[in-house]
């Protein structure tokens, strides 16, 4: 064959896949290929420990095939990669971050969760200043530089020029990794996306996603939002849930029950301050109780983040126990400790909510996204089993539920 005739030929195939998306064929993931936009263009806010593994991970995953890789629910989600994700705009507020490109910035203090990639190219991408607001609690002056957030000396971006870094980066999706308690910074970051046209994944217990008036802006614009407080891949949340709903199945009446967590990381070290707790204990208590087959009372049910060690670094050690009562209301009683990296541990979990975001831009749907945010997260305006949301998450990937 002529080479002419095989370009004509491309051409014609060309054409024909720009016919089926024009008619709206769901061909999802495929079409960015087709339009050579194949990577899903993110925004984060916060580069902190769960962006750095985040980062690492995109990275990891671009060097290992699919044969030989661990540690994903997905490889391939609806046509994307865990390398289909680029990194196109970054917001911090500490002076060892703003300014330096993403990939030097996920490395610095007060950063202390493991190194599973090293190497990570530059990006291109420089991190911007934010707007402060209530990210940084009082507290966090009182400790060693390399253990807590130093605040940048330049400018604060106002609203209008962050939505202008957002538009001008073409970022799709913008990550929110505040701190616990950023009430303020995390409303504002949430506007900044509604007014940018850039969908939302919310990864922290400030509530977006689950409040109406908030979700509601969401809806009207069209863009995706999914939140709130991501649930880690195998962390407290999961197992917690996991054993309530196993002594539920096998008749086991639950009187009692708590779960301690400990860590050493910036994380634990803002949780001190327990004014910017009720909506972190709010999110952690009801994700235990939604699989309860009757809700405990108050007193009966002690959930959250209980100590900072600093030795402990980005490791998180949990401890939980359930008292309940079996055949003849025989009291038993379950303990275990599960110790964790937390960080990797959220970012397994991003890694698949990035792409059902994407997923649903390119699916043309807005607004809440009740599969993946069930699945993916701690706190969702929908409640179900983890089961559930498993399956509603697969429809949702395969294109057979809206969202
Ligand atoms: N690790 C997990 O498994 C997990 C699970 C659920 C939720 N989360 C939540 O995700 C969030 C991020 O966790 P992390 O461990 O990366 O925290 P981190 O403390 O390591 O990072 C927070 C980052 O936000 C920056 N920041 C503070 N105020 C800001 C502002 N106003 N604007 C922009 N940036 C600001 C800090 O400088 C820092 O880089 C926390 O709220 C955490 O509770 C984490």
């Amino acid at each position: 064959m002529e080479k002419t005739d095989k370009f004509h030929i491309l051409i014609i195939l060309y054409v024909c896949f720009i016919f089926l998306i024009m008619v709206d064929v769901p061909i999802d993931a495929c079409k960015r290929r087709i339009l050579f936009v194949d990577k899903i263009k993110i925004a984060i806010v916060g580069l902190g420990n769960c962006a750095s593994s985040l980062i690492q991970g995109i990275e990891y995953y671009k060097n290992n095939g699919c044969e030989d890789v661990n540690g994903l629910m997905h490889w391939d989600l609806g046509g994307y990669l865990p390398y289909d994700i680029e990194v196109a705009a970054a917001f911090d507020i500490d002076k060892r971050k703003v300014g330096k490109d993403v990939s030097e910035a996920i490395f610095e203090k007060p950063n202390c969760t493991t190194l599973f990639c090293k190497d990570v190219p530059s990006t291109g991408v420089k991190v911007n200043m934010g707007q402060i607001l209530d990210g940084v609690s009082e507290h966090m002056s009182d400790y060693d530089d390399k253990a807590t957030f130093i605040v940048a000396d330049e400018k604060e971006h106002s609203k209008e020029e962050i939505v202008n870094i957002l538009k001008g980066s073409k970022a799709e999706i913008l990550l929110n990794y505040c701190p616990v308690g950023s009430e303020k910074a995390t409303r504002f970051y949430a506007d900044c996306a509604l007014e940018a046209g850039v969908a939302f994944i919310n990864n922290m217990p400030v509530f977006i996603a689950s409040n109406p008036e908030w979700s509601d802006r969401f809806k009207e614009k069209g863009i995706p939002i999914i939140g709130d407080d991501i649930k880690a891949q195998m962390g407290a949340t999961i197992t917690h849930r996991t054993l309530v709903d196993l002594f539920k199945k096998r008749g086991v009446k639950i009187d009692r029950t708590y779960q301690l967590n400990t860590g050493g990381n910036t994380d634990f070290l803002n949780m001190l301050n327990r004014d910017r707790l009720a909506s972190k204990k709010t999110s952690k208590t009801e994700s235990v109780q939604s699989v309860l087959s009757e809700r405990l009372d108050d007193d009966n049910i002690h959930i959250g983040p209980s100590d900072y060690v600093p030795w402990q670094n980005d490791n998180k050690v949990c401890y939980l126990r359930i008292e309940g009562r079996l055949f003849g209301d025989v009291p038993m009683n379950l303990e275990l400790r599960l110790s964790v990296e937390d960080s990797p541990n959220s970012a397994g979990v991003v890694i698949d909510a990035i792409r059902c975001c994407g997923l649903a831009l390119d699916r043309g749907v807005g607004g809440i996204l009740y599969s993946p945010s069930s699945y993916f997260m701690k706190y969702p305006p929908e409640q179900h089993s983890d089961s559930e949301a498993f399956q509603l998450t697969e429809d949702f990937i395969n294109g057979e539920r809206e969202n």
